[in-house]
């Protein structure tokens, strides 16, 4: 078995390593931008593919991982773990109906409730202690998670057809996640050309050109380098209002 994730701020990254200490430590859990990664699914046929809700839908990044390769998921069996700062209906259905249609099995899914990572607009941000409160309870999640899956208990109702109705939301936003954005803002002169966004950037979206940093448009939003930086990226919003880690508390 393998965990593949893909994780901004995070958060789906501390969610599948707590998943993975109580199922079973020796399994490797590896990013799905790291090349090398895809080499390493086809040795596997369990699969914890972890990523996190945006616009109640798939990270484009991820929506490109799953059907570039699509010809890799035949006979594999998939458990997902979606993570999200509210709410996003079906959200492990969304990559479950993909993996589905090219031949996996999914074995079952959790919905995570998480801190939530758009660290430049003020909705949804909790306290330091709550968004302690948020991660216990989704570690209690988690566990219950991983007890049922040992007992050979099915977790597919994440995504019935109530779930499936909620999830009809991500209609709206459809248009969000269909395409990279090129809507990053950088404050050049707040910026202190460390370098720091390029290097974490699983887009390869930014560089440092002449003395300046330059985005080209291949943003899938995932908000690395706003949490990273000293305050001069914003994307959706203006202004760096609180910038969270869950590592921080832990
Ligand atoms: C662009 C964007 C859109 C998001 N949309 C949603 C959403 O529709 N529903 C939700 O509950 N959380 C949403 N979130 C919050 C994240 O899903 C949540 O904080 C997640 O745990 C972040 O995971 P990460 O730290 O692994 O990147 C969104 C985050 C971003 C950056
Ligand atoms: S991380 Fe921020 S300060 Fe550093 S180079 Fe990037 S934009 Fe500039
Ligand atoms: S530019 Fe920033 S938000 Fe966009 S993909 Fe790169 S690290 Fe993520």
């Amino acid at each position: 078995m393998i965990g593949i994730y893909f994780s901004g701020t995070g958060n789906t990254k501390y969610c599948l390593e707590n998943f993975v200490a109580l199922y079973d430590r020796n399994i490797e859990i590896t990013p799905l931008e790291d090349t090398g990664t895809m080499e390493k699914v086809t040795y596997h046929k369990d699969i914890i593919f972890a990523y996190p809700i945006y616009y109640s839908n798939l990270p484009k990044i991820v929506r490109d991982f799953i059907c570039e390769n699509s010809d890799i998921w035949k006979g594999k069996r998939v458990f997902i773990i979606a993570t999200m700062g509210l709410f996003s209906g079906d959200g492990a259905g969304v990559s479950a109906r993909l993996f589905e249609r090219y031949g996996a099995q999914v074995w079952g899914g959790l919905h995570l409730k998480m801190p939530d990572c758009i660290c430049d607009v003020k909705a949804l941000k909790c306290t330091p202690a709550q968004n302690k409160q948020i991660v216990i309870q989704a570690e209690e999640r988690i566990k219950s998670a991983v007890c049922n899956l040992k007992n050979g208990t099915q977790l597919k109702t994440v995504w019935d057809f109530y779930a499936i109705l909620q999830g009809g939301q991500r209609l709206w936003f459809y248009h969000k996640t269909q395409e990279y954005s090129n809507k990053i803002q950088i404050d050049t002169d707040a910026c202190i050309k460390c370098g720091k966004c390029a290097l974490v950037c699983p887009m390869n979206n930014l560089s440092l050109s002449k003395c300046k940093i330059v985005a080209n448009g291949r943003c899938t939003l995932c908000y690395r380098c706003v949490n990273q930086c000293s305050e001069a990226i914003t994307i959706l919003g203006k202004q760096v209002i609180f910038q969270y880690s869950v590592y921080d508390f832990h």
